[in-house]
């Protein structure tokens, strides 16, 4: 690849969900792209994560920029996932089944009982659950469960699945994939278009979008008034294998204990998660970990106790300083940037990519991305 060639497209810098979704949103509107991946596509945090839409059980107090980002891609989610499904000619295991918050003990029971409160407040779709009703949904659940809300509007992807596809489709559309291409550094100098240093390669072009995920906060060049205040959040997972039991088959909605989740998928898995960690980038799983993980899934569905354990993993969330994404253009020239999604990259996933490709196109940011700008820190 020539410089001069690359001056007139896109760069974009990650191939996680959101790279690879700009990506694709920006090829399929005519726009060269080329994307750089130190590794290979989509096996960072959006391997790792659990793939729930859930703008609704997963509201924090006084987040509401991120609930209505949430909410706004879970308004495109239907609609994107036909997209791509029909692009990449994958499935990408959308399901709508919903999810249930519950509760064992009178301290959890407590604070369902607040978060209800606060999601009611935001006209969320959350109602109150009796525990009759809450096990007829979910028979596995333990019988010491003693208070339960439902939400029909949380939905839930396969992340791996969707990055998956999210490449193929890329390329499709006529995107170029660099993997194994680690940017080691931005060259930005006035009056010049932005530029990358993969190596020896200097590689620039009229716009570069830096969607590094967790590393998108340490990468060298990047002045500290451009560098986006982001840093890993380590999560721990693990999934066991449903069918192994016959009556587990019947678990179908996330469930959803203030300590943990558990998310079965249409393969049979039932992911478990996550610890949120500030271990910086070490990725080694550890005993309280593991054992947290186990503990509240145990005490939730007794049934998992005989389940083969699958697999256990972990990844590091892109968090910013505010918790909130981090979208838009940077003060230099040509130089853009969306990271920071944190615990909801993967919800947040078509917003990004529809909203982002269009300022990147258009040059004017969506009202919807004003708040998320890059010079609010
Ligand atoms: P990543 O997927 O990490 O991708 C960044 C990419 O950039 C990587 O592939 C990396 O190799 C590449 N890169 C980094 N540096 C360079 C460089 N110098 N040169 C070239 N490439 C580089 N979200 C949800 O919505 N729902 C969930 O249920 C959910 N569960 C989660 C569970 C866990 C345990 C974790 C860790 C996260 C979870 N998330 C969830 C959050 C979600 O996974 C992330 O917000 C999202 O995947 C971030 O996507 P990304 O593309 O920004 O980052
Ligand atoms: N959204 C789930 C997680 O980040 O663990």
């Amino acid at each position: 690849m020539t410089s001069a060639a690359m001056e007139k497209g896109t760069l974009i810098v990650g191939g996680g969900v959101v790279g690879l979704a700009v990506g694709w949103m920006l090829a399929r509107r005519g726009e060269p792209v080329t994307l750089l991946e130190k590794g290979k596509t989509g096996r960072e945090a959006s391997w790792a994560a659990a793939g729930m839409l859930a703008p609704a059980t997963e509201v924090a107090y006084q987040e509401d920029l991120n609930l209505m980002l949430g909410l706004e891609s879970m308004r495109l989610y239907p609609e994107f996932v036909a997209e791509l499904q029909q692009a990449s000619g994958m499935d990408v295991d959308y399901r709508t089944e919903g999810a249930l918050e519950v509760s064992f003990c009178a301290d959890d029971t407590a604070r369902l009982r607040h978060i209800l409160g606060y999601q009611q407040e935001k006209n969320l779709p959350v109602r109150s659950l009796s525990v009759t009703d809450a096990l007829e949904m979910e028979p596995t659940l333990s019988g010491f469960l003693s208070a339960a809300a439902f939400c029909g509007m949380d939905h839930q992807v396969d992340p791996r699945l969707l990055t998956t596809a999210l490449k193929k489709a890329y390329l499709l559309a006529g995107g170029v994939l660099r993997e194994d291409c680690e940017v080691t550094r931005f060259v930005l100098e006035a009056g010049r278009p932005p530029a990358v240093m993969a190596g020896e390669e200097r590689i620039s072009a009229k716009r570069v979008l830096l969607a590094a995920g967790a590393w998108s906060g340490s990468l060298a060049g990047l002045p500290d008034k451009l560098r986006p205040p982001v840093r890993p959040v380590k999560g721990q997972m693990l999934s066991f294998q449903m069918g192994a039991i016959p009556s587990l088959t019947h678990f179908l909605r996330v469930v959803r204990v203030p300590e943990i989740y558990m998310v079965p998928k249409s393969d049979g898995r039932l992911i478990v998660g996550a610890t949120v960690e500030e271990m910086g980038f070490d990725r080694r799983l550890t005993g309280g970990g593991i054992y947290e993980l186990l503990k509240g899934a145990w005490e939730s569905v007794p049934q998992v106790y005989d389940l083969p354990l699958l697999e256990t993993w972990t990844g590091f969330r892109p968090g910013s300083r505010d918790n909130a994404p981090i979208l838009g253009q940077t003060a230099f020239p040509g130089l853009f940037v969306a990271t920071g999604h944190h615990r909801n990259g993967i919800l947040t996933t078509p917003a990004t990519a529809v909203h982002m490709a269009s300022l990147m196109l258009e040059g004017r940011p969506p009202d919807i991305l004003k708040p998320f700008s890059p010079d609010r820190f």
